[in-house]
C-alpha cells in the first residue's frame, strides 16, 4: 500500500520539519493485510516526519494498554461484524474499561472496509464508542475508507486534511509545516546492487509463508468456453492446518515474458546475475536504512536478478509518482524529462485521468530515451503483494484418504485488454491482452511446481458445531468454493453421526460450460439449486441464485426462523451480496410477516449471532 497514487500529495521531506519528540503508536486490525499495508505506509511517513514511531497489532494494545505519551493510531477493518483475528483481545479489553480511566489518551481511528458488506465501519465504530465512554481524547474525527469506492483516495484525504494537522496539534506543533510541496522521491533509499559470486539463495517473501507442492492443476471449464478456472491441488508443508472456509494466500511471480520485457528496457542482459542489494538513504544521507518501506527486498544476501524482478516487486501494479519521477531523472531528453515530470504530478496530485493506472512498462516503453537503472526500478515499483483464495477443500478428505494435507483453489483467471491511457499530458495506446498476476501465474502452474503460500485463517466462516443446524449456501460462480469445503465435511459428519445435516446449496452459472464441479455437485449431499443466468436451451427464462432463493423462500424462511439455521454468501460483493441481501429481507417480510425495519433487526440479529456470514470480493 502506497500514498503515491492518492489524491493527495505525498509528505515525504522531513528536512522541512522542525525537530520534536513526538511518538506515533500505530496499530492493525487486519485479516487480510490490507490495514497491516496502510498501518505500514503510515509508520513509514511518521518517520519520515520525525516521529518516534511502533506498529503492532491491535491486540498489543490490549496487553500494554494504549500509551499516554503517545499518539495512538489505530487502522482496523470488520469481518461479519465482527474484529479481525489480531484485534479479537482488544475488543475485550473495550468492554472492561472504566469510564475515565483513559482520560488523556490520544487516539485517531481509521476504519477500513467494503461498504458492500452489511458491517462496513461496525468495529471501528464500537472503538469510538468504547474509547470516548473511557474519556480517551480522539484527536480527529474517524476516516471512513471504503474500497468500494476509492481506499487508496480515503486514507490518503483523511491522513493529509484530518490525521496529520490533528497529530500536529496535539503535540504543539503548527500543521501549516506539513509541506504539500515536497517532492515525491527525496524519502525514497538509493539501492546498490553489486555482484557477488556467492551462490545465490531465494528468500521467503513473508515471515509465515511457506511451500507447498502443487499435486494437480486442472481446467474445470468446457473447452468450448471463453473462460478459465483452475481446479489447482496443493500438498500443504509439515506443520500448516486448515479448517472448511478459511483462505489461502498465495505469492505470485510475474509473468515470465513481461520480467524478460522489464529487464530489456532497463538494460538488464544477464538475468542469472547474482547480485546483493544493499542502500544509503539519500535523504538525510546518515545511516543506512535498509528495510525502510523497502522489506518486500532481499537486502545484503546474494540474489538473482531475475528473483528480485519476478518475486520480490509487482510489475503490473501502477507505476507511482515516485517511479515517474525517477524516470524523468534518468532521460537526457529535455522534452521527455518535462513530460515525465508533468506525469508524476498529475499521479501525485491525483487529477491524472486513467493515469493512475499506466504501469512502469508503459512508461518505459513510451519514453524510451529513459536509461533506468535497475536499483531505481526495485525502489519505486510497488511490492509483490499475496492474493487470497477462498480454500475450496476440506481436510476431512485428506484425513480420510490417509496421508498428504492437501489443500485446494479454485480460480478464475482474471484477463482483460489493456486500456489507452489518457490524461491532458500523455496518451499511451495499448490493446494488449493482459492478464491478472495472481490467477496468470496460477494459470500457468503445473504438478511438481512449489508454490509460496500461507494459511489465513476464517474463524467465523464455519459450518455450525451442532450437525443438525441446517445450513444454507450462496456460491455462484467461484463463490462455490468454501462450500465444497463445506460438503465434503458434511458428508464426513454423515459417515461419523449416521445423519445428514440439512444443507441447500445455491450455485450460479451463466450455462453448463461454466458449471463448475457439475458431477461432484449432483452427487453431493446437499440439496442443489443451480441458477443459469445465460441458459443455452431456447425458451428458458434467465436465472439468478436470488431467484431460486425466492422460489424457496418458504423453505428458507422455515431454516432461518424456525431451525436456526446458519447462512453464507460467497463471491462477488459488488451486486450479488447485495442483491441476494435484499431478497432475504423480501422473504422476511413475506413469509415472515415483518416491517422493513424488523426485517433489518432479523438479519442484524442474525449476524450479530454469526448465523449470517459473507466471503466476498470485488
Ligand atoms: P451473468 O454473468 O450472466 O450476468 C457467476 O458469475 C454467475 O453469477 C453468472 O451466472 C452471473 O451471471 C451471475 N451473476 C451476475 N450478477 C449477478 C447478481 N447481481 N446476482 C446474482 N448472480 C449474478
Amino acid at each position: 500500500f502506497s500514498f503515491s497514487s492518492a489524491s493527495t500529495t505525498s509528505f515525504s521531506s522531513v528536512l522541512n520539519i522542525e525537530p520534536h519528540d513526538g511518538k506515533v503508536s500505530v496499530y492493525f486490525g487486519s485479516n487480510m493485510g490490507t490495514c497491516e499495508d496502510i498501518s505500514s505506509a503510515l509508520c513509514d511517513e511518521a518517520i519520515r516526519m520525525g516521529f518516534d514511531t511502533s506498529l503492532d497489532p491491535l491486540d498489543a494494545a490490549s496487553s500494554k494498554g494504549l500509551g499516554r505519551e503517545c499518539i495512538n493510531l489505530i487502522v482496523t477493518s470488520t469481518y461479519n461484524g465482527q474484529p479481525p483475528d489480531n484485534a479479537k483481545k482488544f475488543a475485550e479489553y473495550l468492554k472492561t474499561l472504566q469510564p475515565g480511566s483513559l482520560s488523556g489518551v490520544k487516539v485517531a481511528i481509521c476504519g477500513v472496509g467494503n461498504s458492500n458488506w452489511k458491517s462496513f465501519q461496525s468495529f471501528p465504530c464500537s472503538i469510538v464508542n468504547a474509547l470516548e465512554s473511557a474519556g480517551a481524547d480522539i484527536i480527529c474525527p474517524r476516516g471512513i475508507a471504503d474500497e468500494e469506492k476509492d481506499l487508496k483516495n480515503d486514507v490518503g484525504a483523511w491522513r493529509q486534511f484530518e490525521f496529520w494537522p490533528s497529530a500536529f496539534e496535539a503535540i504543539g506543533l503548527d500543521p501549516a509545516q506539513i509541506s504539500s510541496d515536497s517532492d515525491c522521491i527525496s524519502d525514497v533509499p538509493e539501492l546498490n546492487l553489486t555482484d557477488t559470486f556467492e551462490q545465490a539463495t531465494v528468500i521467503p517473501r513473508s515471515g509465515d509463508t511457506k511451500l507447498a507442492t502443487v499435486i494437480s492443476a486442472r481446467e474445470l471449464q468446457c473447452s468450448t468456453s471463453d473462460r478459465s478456472t483452475r481446479h489447482i491441488e496443493l500438498k500443504l508443508p509439515n506443520g500448516m492446518n486448515y479448517r472448511e472456509g478459511d483462505h489461502i494466500a498465495v505469492f505470485p511471480e510475474n509473468n515470465c515474458e513481461l520480467v524478460l520485457q522489464i529487464a530489456s528496457l532497463l538494460n538488464e542482459h544477464d538475468l542469472g546475475r547474482t547480485v546483493k542489494v544493499s542502500s544509503t538513504n539519500i535523504s538525510n544521507g546518515s545511516q543506512p536504512q535498509q528495510s525502510r518501506g523497502m522489506g518486500h527486498l532481499p537486502f545484503d544476501v546474494p540474489v538473482r536478478v531475475s528473483d528480485l524482478l519476478s518475486r520480490h516487486v509487482d510489475l503490473q501494479a501502477p507505476a507511482s509518482a515516485a517511479f515517474v519521477s525517477l524516470a524523468a531523472e534518468s532521460t537526457s531528453c529535455l522534452k521527455d524529462r518535462e513530460a515525465l515530470e508533468e506525469i508524476s504530478k498529475l499521479i501525485r496530485n491525483g487529477v491524472a485521468g486513467n493515469l493512475q493506472e499506466l504501469r512502469p512498462a508503459q512508461v518505459l516503453l513510451a519514453f524510451p530515451s529513459t536509461r533506468m537503472s535497475l536499483g531505481k526500478f526495485l525502489a519505486t515499483v510497488a511490492p509483490m503483494k499475496k492474493r487470497y483464495y477462498s480454500i475450496s477443500s476440506s481436510p476431512t478428505v485428506s484425513q480420510n484418504s490417509g496421508g498428504l494435507n492437501v489443500a485446494t483453489v479454485t480460480v478464475a483467471l482474471v484477463k482483460g485488454i489493456e486500456k489507452t491511457v489518457e490524461s491532458s499530458a500523455f496518451t499511451y495506446l495499448d490493446s494488449k491482452e493482459y492478464r491478472g498476476v495472481s490467477s496468470g501465474f496460477l494459470q500457468e502452474i503445473r504438478p511438481g511446481q512449489l508454490v509460496e503460500i500461507s494459511i489465513g485463517t476464517n474463524d467465523r466462516f464455519r459450518l455450525p458445531e451442532n450437525p443438525s443446524t441446517p445450513v444454507i449456501m450462496i456460491g455462484p460462480g467461484t463463490g462455490i468454493a468454501p462450500f465444497r469445503g463445506f460438503y465434503q465435511a458434511i458428508e464426513a459428519e454423515e459417515k461419523e453421526t449416521r445423519r445428514r445435516r440439512p444443507a441447500m446449496l445455491f450455485f450460479g452459472c451463466r450455462n453448463e460450460q461454466d458449471y463448475l464441479y457439475r458431477s461432484e455437485l449432483e452427487s453431493a449431499p446437499i440439496e442443489l439449486h443451480v441458477a443459469f443466468s445465460r441458459p443455452t436451451t431456447p425458451n428458458t427464462k434467465k436465472k439468478y441464485v436470488q431467484d431460486l432463493l425466492w422460489s424457496n423462500r418458504d423453505r428458507v424462511w422455515k431454516y432461518l426462523k424456525e431451525e436456526k439455521a446458519y447462512i453464507y454468501i460467497c463471491g462477488d460483493g459488488r451486486y450479488m451480496a447485495k442483491d441476494v441481501d435484499n431478497i432475504l429481507h423480501r422473504i422476511a417480510r413475506e413469509c415472515g410477516n415483518m416491517s422493513e425495519s424488523d426485517a433489518i433487526a432479523f438479519y442484524d440479529a442474525l449476524q450479530g449471532n454469526n448465523r449470517y456470514l459473507q466471503d466476498v470480493w470485488c
